[in-house]
């Protein structure tokens, strides 16, 4: 990497509103709020910024945040505000932040970092891999009908907004619990949803909150707008088979609508398997979180195996050396150890690649098929499966 002569160093506080406004440059906005009300937001000591001549042309941040894991939670680096501003792209500006960062989550004992990609093609070179994967759901009024009757004998009731961070959250935490890759928002943020100006204003575009309650049990929601004749699901969250039920066909059924939209559902969502005229639901699947295994035998002894066994993996990583290696690994559903070692590995695989089968996104077979893993052990790749396999798809309803 060529030395761009660009000083990088966190960013002092007088120096917070230009690093602010750079990376509002960067993705092409101005500042519409008051800085200075970002601010409690970040930790000064996690940030990154670069100077070109005394000017900040790009920064990063990451901050310590709460996932799930296959069978566990893990406090892991959320990676976030990474900008360069258009007066210094593609001169390996991100390059070295990212390196940077790396090294700096790794010596903060943080074995894991994420992050959202604006552009899927980027983030790969730096060992991260798709660590949830998510679908866009639309269908047609006419084709809404399910496959079979659901009895339901709860009732959907609207919640108003300023009631959101006390009846909701429980439901999004026992809806996501058993499930890899989900932040559970925190109180402050459902408190700010609820506080969302879009609540006072008049006219169209509003959010709606509606929830089913069984015997005074909140056991489902959703969140939607209308835009034209198409009603939009933001979130739906059901913790029994009746609330999901009874919460899509109040969507599918409400009044002047045509269509219903979903955005972000997990993979392995009920609905399409509810419908009796499942083709008519138009899916489409993109990446949803990006994860990296900054300290790989620690981050595989945070989680859970569905299957008892050991495994050696021998790890390819340009960019972390420590993770340069083989490690044995034995798990099972109680716990893991890891650790370095001469045996000859069992698979070879990418660390980015392993991100992603590590969280549950993706099979080794899978990989393998792709020329991502290389099997030396026959049988190895099989036996990796049952390892890591998750009864939950990973999915991240909502960012950190
Ligand atoms: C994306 C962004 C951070 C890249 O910064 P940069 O300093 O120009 O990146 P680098 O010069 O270090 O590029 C590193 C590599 O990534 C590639 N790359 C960077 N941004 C890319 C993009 N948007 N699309 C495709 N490739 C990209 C570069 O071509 C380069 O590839 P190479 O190593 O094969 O030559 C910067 O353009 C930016 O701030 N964009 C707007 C905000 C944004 O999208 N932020 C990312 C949020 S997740």
């Amino acid at each position: 990497m060529p030395d761009l002569g660009f000083e990088m160093r966190n960013v002092a506080p007088d120096e917070f509103v230009q690093w602010v406004t750079v990376e509002s440059r960067a993705y092409g906005n101005r500042l519409a709020d008051d800085p200075e009300m970002l601010r409690p937001h970040f930790d000064l000591e996690r940030s990154i910024a670069v100077f070109d001549q005394g000017k900040i042309i790009g920064g990063a941040h990451s901050h310590r945040v709460e996932m799930s894991i296959p069978g566990e939670s893990a406090m892991i680096a959320g990676v976030a505000n990474i900008a360069v501003q258009p007066t210094h792209r593609r001169r390996g500006v991100m390059t070295r932040m990212m390196r940077h960062q790396i090294h700096d989550i790794h010596e903060r004992g943080e074995p894991l970092a994420a992050l959202f990609a604006r552009e899927s093609v980027i983030y790969r070179r730096f060992g991260y891999g798709i660590g949830s994967l998510h679908e866009r759901y639309v269908i047609e009024r006419q084709y809404n009908a399910y496959a079979r009757t659901h009895d339901t004998p709860g009732r959907i009731v609207f919640v108003d907004p300023a009631e959101i961070a006390e009846k909701l959250p429980e439901v999004f935490r026992r809806n996501t619990m058993d499930r890899p890759g989900v932040f559970q928002r925190p109180p402050h943020q459902w408190e700010r949803d609820s506080q969302a100006p879009e609540h006072k204003q008049g006219g169209p575009g509003g959010l709606f909150y509606a929830a089913y309650e069984d015997g005074g049990v909140v056991d489902g929601y959703v969140t939607y707008r209308t835009s034209g004749t198409t009603l939009v699901v933001n979130e739906l969250m059901a913790t029994t088979r009746e609330a999901c039920a009874a919460l899509w066909r109040f969507c599918f059924d409400t009044d002047l609508m045509d269509r219903t939209e979903a955005v972000r559902r997990p993979l392995d969502d009920p609905l399409p398997w509810m419908l009796a005229d499942p083709r008519r639901l138009e899916r489409s699947t993109r990446d949803g979180l990006w994860v990296r295994l900054v300290d790989v035998p620690a981050s595989l002894e945070q989680r859970r195996y569905m299957q008892h066994d050991r495994l050696v993996l021998e790890v390819r990583d340009d960019l972390c050396p420590w993770n340069d290696g083989r490690f044995e690994l034995e798990g099972s559903p109680e716990g893991a150890t890891c650790r370095a070692t001469g045996s000859s590995p069992d698979l070879v695989i990418d660390v980015s690649d392993f991100a992603s089968a590590y969280l549950g996104s993706v099979s080794f077979t899978t990989l393998s098929q792709a020329g991502l893993v290389d099997e030396r052990t026959p049988g190895s790749l099989l036996r990796a499966d049952g390892m890591f396999a998750v009864r939950h798809q990973p999915w991240t309803p909502c960012n950190f």
